[in-house]
């Protein structure tokens, strides 16, 4: 073992990856997917080099200030960071990895399964295929609406934002976007772009959110920004939940203003989630799957053992954050 970079995994990973982290680290796995709260993190990264956590091990600014001085990277296997400080890591000298790319097409997916579950009324249809009082064809019972012909609002037209609107556009959906800066022609696609968000907000009878989470977009479809959706709209969330202003949306899901939800991310999640929601038949409601294929849970473990072989070996991994 000597010489070789000690790491600390605080989850259960597939296969594959663990047997790579195992070949080229020291690594101490978890091999029961015992939980670990930041003090368990902390005390456990003694010794360690590195530190490979997921978004269920948050760490704030005062338990990135304890980590033990021998850990000189946090790699997260997740594309989003919000659940490290950034700033702090930067400050004590710590590199951050995260995992951009091997998730965009298993993300966008759940973004096209979450507007087609929320449009087709996939809840309702469900809960009722298996209550045992289905009563065959019926004209006109729980009408969903179609994606053809409708204008689908981005918000976040980075990777797995594009990767959503070229899936929509199979299914006959105009994209309308808003991003902090507009694409190039090839990547917009023939996207339309609204450099104001609120523009962007008037113009998508379907409406997916798949920005970061940042200061900036925190709570960002709140109350005076829904009334700006045309009535009727569906609503997807594949961002965080941070985005969302759950009083809001709740409120407007109950007027019929936002006509249905997908959400995949939510505030409090996975144990303080706003509960009106679970009561809710127009919320079809996934728990943050987007990343859970094989080929992305892999894609993912792989990209920090590379980016932790090349940040050892002195050179600039591509998926450093910090
Ligand atoms: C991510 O990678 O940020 C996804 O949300 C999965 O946690």
């Amino acid at each position: 073992m000597a010489g070789r970079q000690k790491i600390l995994v605080t989850r259960k990973l597939t296969d594959r990856v663990e047997a790579s982290l195992a070949a080229l680290f020291d690594a101490t796995l978890n091999p029961e997917d015992r939980r670990y709260a930041s003090a368990d993190v902390i005390a456990s990264a003694v010794g360690h080099d590195a530190i490979l956590l997921c978004t269920s091990e948050p760490l704030d600014a005062f338990a990135i200030a304890a980590l033990p001085e021998s850990v000189k990277v946090i790699a997260t296997l997740s594309v989003g960071t919000d659940h490290v400080d950034i700033a702090a890591a930067k400050a004590r000298g710590i590199a951050v990895l995260n995992t951009p790319g091997v998730l965009t097409d298993a993300t966008a997916d759940v973004g096209l399964l979450l507007l087609l579950g929320a449009m087709r009324r996939a809840r309702e249809w469900s809960e009722l295929a298996v209550s045992g009082n289905w009563q065959g064809f019926n004209p006109t019972l729980l009408l969903g609406v179609q994606m053809t012909g409708r204008r689908l609002g981005i918000l976040g037209m980075g990777r797995i934002g594009r990767a959503v609107a070229q899936r929509a556009r199979a299914f006959g959906a105009e994209i309308h976007y808003h991003n902090r800066s507009r694409l190039a022609a090839g990547e917009e696609a023939g996207a339309t772009y609204h450099a104001v968000a609120d523009e962007l907000l008037r113009a998508s009878q379907l409406l997916v959110l798949s920005a970061p989470a940042t200061d900036e977009t925190r709570r960002f479809l709140n109350a005076r920004r829904l009334v700006l959706l045309p009535r009727g709209a569906i609503v997807v969330n594949i961002a965080r939940g941070d985005l969302v202003d759950d009083d809001a949306l709740i409120s407007a899901l109950q007027s019929g203003h936002i006509a249905g939800a997908g959400l995949d991310v939510y505030n409090g999640e996975p144990l303080r989630i706003d509960r009106r929601y679970w009561t809710m038949s127009n919320v079809f409601m996934t728990p943050h799957i987007g990343s859970a294929t094989i080929e992305a849970r892999d894609g993912m473990g792989m990209i920090i053992v590379d980016g932790l072989v090349d940040l050892f070996a002195g050179r600039a991994p591509a998926n450093r954050v910090v």
